[in-house]
Order: C-alpha cells, then structure tokens, then sequence
C-alpha cells in the first residue's frame, strides 16, 4: 500500500548502508517507493542496490559535508527527483559510553554534527520540493536516548534530546502546509550501531548478548512504513518501540 505522498513517491533515506536504514530501504521498495539510499560507504550501497535493482538508486553522501549536502538535490536522477519522503537515519556514537572527561571533545561534536546537524542539512536541503508541492514527511530516527539521560553518554543523549527538539519544533514549522514529521525513538537495536561505538566486533556482540532482547533492523522499519501510511489527516507525531 502506498502512502498519501504516493504522487511523490521518492523516498531520500541517509543512514542507508547497513542496520536500521538498509532495513528502512528494503521495506520502502517492497511498499513500492524509489529509494535515494545514502551513506558514506559506496561499496554497502552497491551491494543493496544489486538486492533492491532499479528502485533504489545508491548515492554517496556524509551529512557531516555542508557542501555536498546542499548539492544532494542535483546529485539525484530525474527519475529519482519527486521526493516526497525524507527518513534522517544516518548516526552514530563512536567514542561513545565514556565518562565525559575520557571521550574525545572532537568525537563528542561529532556524533552531534552528525546525528543532528546532519539531520537539519538534509532536511532543509530537500524540503523545498515538498513544501512547493504542499505534501511531504519527515520521519527523524532519535532513540530512547532522548527520553532519559544515562551516565557515559553525553553526546548521544545530547544529540537524541536535540532530534526530539528539532522534530517537534519542524512539526510546528510546517503546520498546516502538508508536510508530516515523525520521530521514531527505538529502544536497543542489534545493528553496527555497537561495534561503531566500541570500535570492537566482539565487545559489540558482547553488548547485544548481554540484553534480554533486541529489536532487529526490520522492527524500527515497519514503523517507518506505519507512519507513512497514515491518510493524509493523521500525523504519527512519535512512536517509542522497545524490545519486549
Ligand atoms: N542500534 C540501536 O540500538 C539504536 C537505538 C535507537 C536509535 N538508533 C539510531 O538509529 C540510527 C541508525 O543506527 P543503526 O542502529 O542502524 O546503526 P548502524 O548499523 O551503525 O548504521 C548507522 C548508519 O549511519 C551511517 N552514518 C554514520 N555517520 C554518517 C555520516 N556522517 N554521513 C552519512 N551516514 C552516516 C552509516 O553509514 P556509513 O558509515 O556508510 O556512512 C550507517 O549506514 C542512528 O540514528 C541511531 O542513533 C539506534
């Protein structure tokens, strides 16, 4: 079923490479949207390209680079170039589950330039369109990070808090011009969120295994495709989902 953005039924999903947002990519083409898929590894982006065929075209973009964000618009094909969905899922916490005075101050700003500032790059970048069209939605990926602070994770829980602040202040912004913002806030995720933060393959696997349960990639996507479904009256303005 396609959703009531179905005349512009391009999707721009960042964060595209792997986890949550490869995951956002496969369920999005499977409802029948074209797929703009972003990240910055070019390889992993081939690769679901080759999965997904022609409904997904796979473009190279780190949402950290002002420059290349503000070009994304003419780096993307006609037949790619209706966008009617943005899903700002790029992030990360590398360097991240230390005390504040052992991380890195440069890792800290970066997982906020990324997670956030990347986050209103992206968007204003491809807004225009929908705002011209008067039809649109944006669905920002924060985390139960932004509900409750937890110790070692300054910069994350900063970022997560801000998406929650951009997300509801955006949805106040394009209030009555036809463009939705959902924010969708998981709780723990087995993706290559762990191993990114701990820059370890099995301290990561570690992590997971010590939880009771995980969501998987899948689950946050069927959010994704849920609120996206919606009629056109209904704004999904924010969805926790926790693993049981
Ligand atoms: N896993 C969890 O438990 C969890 C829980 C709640 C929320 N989340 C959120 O879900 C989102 C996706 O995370 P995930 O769990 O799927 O982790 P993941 O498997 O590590 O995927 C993160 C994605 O973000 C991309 N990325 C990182 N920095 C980027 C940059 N500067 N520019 C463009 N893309 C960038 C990575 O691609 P490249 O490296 O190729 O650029 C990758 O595709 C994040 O916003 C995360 O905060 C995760």
């Amino acid at each position: 079923m396609m959703d009531s953005e179905s005349k512009a039924s391009v999707a721009v999903v960042s964060g595209a490479s792997g986890g949550i947002g490869a995951a956002i990519c496969r369920q999005l083409v499977g409802a029948g949207y074209r797929v703009v898929a972003t990240a910055r590894k070019p390889e992993s982006l081939q690769l679901l390209q080759r999965e997904l065929g022609d409904y997904l075209y796979p473009l190279v973009l780190d949402v950290t680079d002002t420059e290349a964000v503000k070009r994304v618009a003419s780096a993307i094909p006609a037949n790619f170039s209706d966008i009617g969905v943005v899903v700002n899922n790029a992030g990360h916490d590398v360097g991240g589950r230390r005390l504040f005075e052992e991380g890195s101050a440069d890792q800290w700003c970066d997982i906020v330039d990324t997670n956030v500032q990347g986050m209103i790059r992206l968007t204003h970048a491809l807004v225009g369109g929908m705002l011209a069209r008067g039809a649109g939605h944006v669905i920002n990926m924060g985390s139960i990070a932004g509900l409750k602070p937890y110790a070692t994770g300054t910069a994350y829980v900063t970022s997560k808090y801000a998406v929650h602040g951009l997300s509801e202040t955006l949805r106040l912004d394009f209030a009555g011009r036809g463009i939705r913002v959902t924010e969708i806030m998981p709780g723990l995720v087995r993706s290559g969120f762990a191993e990114q933060r701990l820059g370890d393959a099995q301290q990561a696997k570690d992590f997971y295994d010590s939880s009771a349960q995980c969501l998987d990639p899948d689950d946050v996507a069927r959010t994704v495709l849920f609120a996206l479904q919606q009629p056109r009256h209904v704004e999904i303005a924010q969805l926790v989902v926790l693993p049981v």
